[in-house]
């Protein structure tokens, strides 16, 4: 048995900055209540036709590797999360081995909407762990601009999207009191429809109906949340499975030398921090400037803290994360 290790991070956000203000010329929305409810400023869309969810998983990665120090030839699997790939199918954990050029090693692509990048570290460590592969490449991206209602009717979910990719590449540790200590993982389907996007799929509407119907009223082509009760559902959800990780290697919230919580809300952040009793230092937060990235917030939001110094050799990290299905996780490195 090995532990794994993140050896090696990176991110990329599209240059086109959107803030409250410009959200609220095409929708009946304002700074001071995204700002209120949320934390958000600003968020980055895609600009048509120049990026997708794979090139920018792909930017993200080529950077991971390149600080990790390996050659892409070294990359044993590929695993992709996202909520909003290229395609339908094939996932984009291919196109990734394509862009990339990579050896046709095996591209894995994950359904975990928010709780993607978790998910994919935990897939990535057990590969590691039982020796099957040495090095792996863990993606989270997500074109969100491209399908969000941008009227007034979608504000209650568009003003919080945004769109960005981090990558991480794990790596073997044959120390193991070091590196990913453990993950831990649940979902609810319970609340499935709590937030989510039903059409394309292929349950009660098939797709020939939807487009016989063409119903521009239809909004089952975009996403829908149910934000209150998703709110009260994370601060429990993260809370738990933070505890969880945490009880699991004999730590508790004093250890913490910096969460990284997936940022969907700052006022959830807050609420987690405070429960905690931690500090504005060990506890990171980006959304002010991205917005929700999905399975793109983790790694973004990590490689940021890394990349400001404030992610050492030695410190205890905590990964934590719930979202859509519903589902959440967490991850415990001793870094
Ligand atoms: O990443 C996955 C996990 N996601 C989350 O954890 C998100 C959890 N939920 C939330 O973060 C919050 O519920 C939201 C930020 C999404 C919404 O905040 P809220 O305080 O729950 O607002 P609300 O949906 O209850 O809406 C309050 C009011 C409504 O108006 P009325 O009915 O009180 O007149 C909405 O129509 O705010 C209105 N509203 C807006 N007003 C201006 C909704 N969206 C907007 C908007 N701008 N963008």
């Amino acid at each position: 048995m090995y532990n794994s290790k993140i050896a090696g991070l990176g991110f990329f956000v599209p240059e086109n900055v959107v803030t409250n203000d410009d959200l609220s010329k095409i929708m009946d929305t304002n700074d001071e209540w995204i700002q209120e409810r949320t934390g958000i400023r600003e968020r980055r869309h895609v600009v048509k036709g120049e990026d997708t969810t794979t090139s920018m998983g792909v930017k993200a990665a080529q950077k991971a590797i390149e600080r990790a120090g390996i050659d892409k030839n070294d990359i044993d699997f590929i695993v992709f999360a996202t909520l909003s790939p290229d395609y339908y199918f094939p996932g984009p954990g291919v196109l990734v081995q394509r862009d990339l050029g990579l050896k046709t090693v095996g591209a894995l692509d994950i359904r975990n909407q928010c709780s993607g990048f978790v998910y994919g570290i935990s897939v990535a460590d057990q590969y590691i762990k039982s020796g099957m592969y040495k090095n792996v490449l863990v993606i989270g991206s997500e074109l969100h601009s491209h399908g969000l209602d941008m009227t007034t009717r979608g504000r209650g979910v568009s003003v919080i999207f945004g769109d960005g990719a981090g990558a991480a590449v794990l790596t073997r540790e044959e120390d193991p009191k070091k590196g990913i200590l453990s993950t831990h993982l649940h979902s609810e389907g319970e609340h499935a429809e709590e937030l989510s996007l039903i059409a394309p799929g292929m349950g009660k509407r098939w797709v020939t109906d939807i487009i016989g119907d063409a119903d521009p009223e239809d909004t089952s082509y975009f996403p829908y949340m149910n934000g209150q009760f998703v709110f009260k559902n994370a601060v429990v959800r993260f809370s738990e499975v933070i505890m969880e990780g945490l009880q699991a290697n004999n730590l508790t919230p004093r250890d913490i030398d910096m969460l990284i919580p997936h940022q969907a809300n700052l006022r959830i952040s807050q609420f987690i921090q405070k429960k905690f009793g931690l500090s504005d230092d060990q506890v990171f937060n980006n959304i002010m400037k991205y917005g929700n990235t999905t399975a793109a917030s983790i790694p973004i939001a990590l490689t940021e803290a890394w990349e400001a110094g404030k992610v050492k050799e030695g410190d205890l990290v905590v990964l934590a994360a719930f979202g859509s299905g519903f589902t959440w996780g967490s991850v415990i490195i001793r870094w």
